[in-house]
């Protein structure tokens, strides 16, 4: 049975152990994480770490810091995916909201909801209590401060913030009406491409005919931009990718330091990716009371894989909606052509 906690003040992130509904003041958040259970992320971080080619997932980024950290790097000069989208988002929010009144609008790693806030700009304040917002992210302390500020800003909008991991639990979000589905940010890039079909697929039936999906894609551009943008000259976005050894620390009790390694991002264009790693500095021994056998050894000049963010073009647009089985309605661009947002249906 899920506890109820009213009027707590939690922040914590990435709580894989408590299932509590938290009924803060009017925001309802629900934590599907504990399904998942700590044993099996756990079980999930080692095996990324015990591998030839260690990883950690990137969902690993986003406790409380990492949230924070990420909308830094939103903000910065050389980062222009978010600009870019968001001035798409102002361009096609009308159109988009005409026909909302009675929708769920589902996101998808919703994040600082600054994105989803421009489309509630361009609704009629009286048609406000028709829209119910389900955010979905594994970052409870994004999805609090977002939702407040939210539900401050538009009054009647209803918010029922989800923390659950996307990849496997869009299922277990719940609905009453027609959806529109967001996954903003170009996040989709963040899994290997068959990920991203699977992923695709599955939340293709999860939907309804007439279910809608706006999805953002950064596209292949000039190898400079791509390079300047995960590189930024202040170093955010090298404290950002240190920063998962924080949440690894505290999620499997390791001893990770993060001045051992340094952050290195660079894009592939045989795999049209930036792939982002942290490299040790030095050998580096990391402890955990759930290793078995002992210390895990990182040699000098090794590196852990820490993100993908892949690069797509418009064929890989039109491919993706074919394999998932969704009418691909339209295709939104910027004047450089640098970011997407397709609108894609669920055929009856
Ligand atoms: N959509 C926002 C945020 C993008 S950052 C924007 O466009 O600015 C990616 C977001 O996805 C973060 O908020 C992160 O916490 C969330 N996220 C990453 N992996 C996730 C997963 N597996 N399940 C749910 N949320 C995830
Ligand atoms: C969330 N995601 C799409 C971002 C990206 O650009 O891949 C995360 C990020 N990593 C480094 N900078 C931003």
């Amino acid at each position: 049975m899920n506890a109820i906690v009213i009027g707590g003040n939690k922040t914590c992130c990435m709580d894989y152990t408590n299932k509590e509904v938290l009924q803060i003041d009017q925001l309802t958040i629900t934590n599907h994480l504990p399904d998942i259970g700590i044993g099996k992320i756990r079980e999930e971080i080692i095996t990324g770490l015990t591998s030839g080619n260690k990883y950690i997932s990137s969902k690993f980024f986003y406790d409380e810091v990492g949230s924070g950290l990420f909308e830094e790097i939103t903000k910065l000069g050389e980062y222009y995916p978010t600009r870019t989208e968001k001035s798409i988002l102002r361009s096609i929010a009308s159109r988009v909201m005409v026909n909302t009144q009675y929708v769920d609008i589902v996101e998808l790693g919703s994040g600082d909801c600054s994105k989803i806030s421009i489309f509630f700009d361009a609704v009629n304040p009286h048609n406000m209590e028709g829209l119910h917002y389900l955010p979905v992210d594994v970052s409870q302390s994004a999805l609090q401060h977002s939702a407040n500020s939210l539900i401050e800003r538009f009054p009647g909008l209803q918010v029922s913030c989800q923390v659950a991991d996307f990849m496997c639990q869009v299922g277990k979000i719940p609905y009453n009406a027609q959806r529109l589905f967001c996954f903003f940010g170009s996040t989709i890039g963040n899994f290997e491409i068959d990920e991203a079909k699977q992923f695709l697929i599955g939340l293709s039936q999860s939907m309804q005919p007439g279910d809608q999906l706006l999805i953002g894609f950064d596209m292949v551009k000039d190898e400079k931009v791509l390079h300047a943008a995960y590189n930024d000259a202040e170093g955010v976005t090298a404290k950002f990718n240190k920063n998962i050894l924080n949440v690894v620390n505290k999620l499997i009790g390791s001893d990770f330091n993060l001045d051992s390694f340094y952050h290195l991002a660079f894009y592939s264009k045989k795999k049209a990716r930036i792939e982002m790693h942290l490299v040790a500095n030095e050998e580096v021994k990391v402890n955990s009371p759930h290793f078995q056998g002992g210390s895990i050894t990182i040699k000098k000049g090794e590196g852990i894989h820490t993100e993908n963010s892949h690069k797509y073009t418009l064929f890989d647009i039109h491919h993706f909606a074919q394999l998932s089985g969704l009418e691909l309605k339209e295709i939104y661009t910027d004047a450089n052509g640098w970011f997407s947002l397709a609108h894609m249906v669920k055929p009856a």
